[in-house]
């Protein structure tokens, strides 16, 4: 497996992999590494797509972090995610610098406006901001024609497949299961910031999750009784604190008073210093 670290080389390669015989798609893993098993899900995703060549990309994009947030000290496994990424059938590894994905000099940004400012875009402002150019670039250098992200961050994914259909960009959005630990916490890189006692604490989401999966399977249509209800479970851990609970639209991420097909359910919260986030699509 290949590891690429200038765009010029992605794009070569790209181009290289269409001259074959077979005119093998792209499809594009977008990760900032710390690799566990929710980002091995979709690499194989994209592995299956076959005749796909797969470039995963490890980048900790400093963009869509917040002055106050975690960006200096979140987790880096260069080495270890190589390893994962090739068990699961990446094709090459693109891992550039700060440098090379953001130019000095340079003042380009894709704002997805309306859509940005909400769920995480509210508690992070600019977030959306810099994932929205970071993964327009991605798509752009490695002419994909895949892309492979994860329900888990599922206001993301509203907003990219905006941006992909408003740049007429050409990649098609493809979006695998969130993939959870045994005992129900979601996979997250930032898990890792957890102590044992706050590991504990964050099961209380999936519980949330649970809950509300099953008030709307029996039948309850009301967004106010299914987040009240989500609020009572949230209370069980009470260190533990909200940060939006919220029924949306998926596409459009508006509230809406009743659900219906394609409503997203969606929390995030404070476990001691680390946000956590967790979601389901009901209706
Ligand atoms: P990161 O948090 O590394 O996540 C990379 C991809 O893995 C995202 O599409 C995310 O939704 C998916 N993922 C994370 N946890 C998952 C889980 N438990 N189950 C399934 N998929 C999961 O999301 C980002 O990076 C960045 O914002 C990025 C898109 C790379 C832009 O910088």
């Amino acid at each position: 497996m290949q590891i690429l670290t200038t765009v010029k080389e992605l794009r070569a390669w790209s181009r290289a992999q269409r001259c074959g015989a077979n005119g093998e798609g792209i499809a594009l893993v977008p990760t900032m590494g710390a690799l566990h098993a929710g980002h091995a899900s979709l690499i194989r995703a994209a592995a299956e797509a076959r005749p796909a060549r797969v470039a995963a990309t490890i980048f900790v994009n400093p963009t869509q972090f917040g002055p106050n947030e975690d960006y200096a000290r979140y987790p880096r496994t260069f080495k270890a995610d190589c390893a994962l990424a090739e068990r699961e059938g990446a094709t090459v590894i693109f891992a550039p610098s700060v440098e090379e994905m953001y130019p000095a000099g340079g003042s380009t940004f894709v704002e997805v406006e309306g859509l940005s400012d909400r769920l995480d875009g509210q508690s992070r402002p600019g977030h959306f901001r810099g994932v929205a150019t970071v993964v327009a670039k991605l798509m752009i250098a490695a002419e994909a024609d895949l892309a492979f992200f994860g329900q888990k961050d599922a206001a993301q994914v509203a907003v990219l497949r905006r941006m992909v259909a408003d740049l007429r960009l050409g990649t098609t959005i493809l979006v695998c299961p969130i993939v959870r630990e045994a005992d129900g916490l979601a996979l997250s890189s930032r898990n890792a910031y957890l102590g044992p006692g706050e590991r504990k604490q964050a099961l209380v989401l999936s519980r949330v999750i649970r809950r509300v999966e099953a008030l709307a399977a029996g039948g309850e249509r009301t967004s106010s009784s299914l987040i009240d209800a989500a609020h009572r479970v949230l209370a069980e851990e009470p260190e533990v604190r909200v940060d939006y609970i919220e029924l949306v639209d998926w596409e459009t991420l508006w509230p809406v008073l009743t659900v219906g097909p394609g409503t997203l359910f969606a929390i995030a919260a404070w476990v001691g210093g680390t946000r956590l986030i967790d979601n389901t699509v009901i209706g």
